[in-house]
């Protein structure tokens, strides 16, 4: 059985173009990657392509047996995986994989999840077992391509020694990651001061289907968000005095990403609509904090004040009225009185 084999050198040029020939792979698209700058094309490490598989996003190949792009949710995305030779697809995202489709078209599931905040250096060391060990080629995915899967390939190339954190910080930038996520790039840029924590971290057995992280664990991080951002609040919407490393803005996009996680949920889908409506306004309430943040830091003016005391006003009612609606009652519906 062929592993991904990532200890042996990178393909070259000439190694894709034989797989190209062979029809197993688009030729380069390009067009989903207009953002990047030509700068960082030009750095993008050899072997990495753009590529067209139907029914998934943002692909791309990094020699051939590695690619990278958004969750599979069709019968026509397997079958293209499949058709590509992909063996092994490995979700580090937190929705629940579809094992059984996989199954059906011959490719097995590896869930190695993580957030959007950076990958600790035990899912880094998982991700660096699963480039040795599992049978390639392998697809990595999130939900769309273009942030945690990226890093996370970038990882697994990393780890097999492939690739400087250079070659890696641009092969993020090729694949559309926005620089926003800080903590994905500090994962790529600190690869090398890691190994240690690695090294250390057990080796667990690869599974399918990870316990999903629930709505609790995701109420806790949106806590924990919260409170750095009422600390943003009362600096004047700055990073607070003791804190000069929190990112104002970053805590808000951080904010919007567990919103918008614990709304895919599948604990939320079984419960009543309301909460995953609530949850989705919730994230685009943050996400209007997050792009005011920006706006603020740049150019303070008291219009964007205005603004940001009224978003997170609403930011904080949010918390109160849903808890009132969802949590803090019986989760029994409404009482027999009729009342909602
Ligand atoms: C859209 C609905 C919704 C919003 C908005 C929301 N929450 Fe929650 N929260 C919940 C629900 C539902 C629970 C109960 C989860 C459970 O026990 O299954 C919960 C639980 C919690 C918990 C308890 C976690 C534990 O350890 O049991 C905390 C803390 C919390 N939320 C904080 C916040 C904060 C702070 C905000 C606003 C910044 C917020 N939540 C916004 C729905 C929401």
């Amino acid at each position: 059985m062929r592993t991904a084999g990532f200890s042996v050198p990178f393909p070259t040029g000439r190694h894709l173009a034989i797989v190209l020939g062979m029809g197993l792979l688009s030729p380069p698209i390009g067009s989903s990657h207009a953002a990047t700058s030509p700068a960082a094309q030009r750095a993008v490490p050899p072997g990495v392509v753009a590529t067209n598989l139907p029914g998934v996003h943002n692909a791309f190949c990094i020699g051939t047996n590695l690619f990278s792009g958004s969750s599979p949710a069709t019968d026509e995305a397997f079958a293209a995986l499949a058709r590509a030779g992909v063996k092994t697809v490995l979700s580090v995202d937190g929705a629940r994989p579809d094992v059984e489709r996989a199954r059906r078209y011959g490719l097995r599931y590896v869930h190695l999840p993580h957030g959007y905040d950076g990958i600790d250096p035990a899912t880094q060391a998982q991700l660096a077992r699963a480039g040795q060990e599992l049978p390639g080629p392998i697809y990595v995915h999130c939900h769309h391509g273009l942030h945690r899967s990226p890093t996370a390939a970038a990882v697994m190339c990393l780890a097999g020694g492939n690739w400087t954190p250079e070659q890696a910080l641009s092969s993020l930038a090729f694949a559309g990651t926005s620089t926003n996520y800080v903590g994905l790039y500090q994962t790529v840029r600190e690869f090398p001061a890691t190994q240690a924590a690695r090294a250390a971290a057990p080796a667990t057995p690869f599974v399918d289907t990870a316990k999903p992280s629930g709505l609790v664990e995701a109420m806790v991080a949106v806590d924990t968000r919260w409170d750095l951002l009422k600390a943003v609040k009362a600096a004047g919407f700055k990073a607070p005095p003791g804190s000069p490393d929190v990112q104002p803005a970053h805590e808000a996009l951080m904010l919007s990403e567990h919103y918008r996680e614990a709304a895919r949920l599948p604990e939320v889908a079984s419960r009543p609509a309301d909460l995953r409506q609530r949850l989705e306004a919730a994230d685009v309430a943050a996400r209007d904090a997050e792009r005011l943040l920006r706006d603020f830091a740049r150019d303070p003016q008291p219009g964007i004040h205005a603004d940001l005391e009224r978003v997170f006003t609403n930011l904080g009612r949010q918390c109160t009225e849903c808890h009132q609606r969802h949590r803090d009652k019986s989760s029994a519906g409404p009482s027999p009185g009729g009342r909602p």
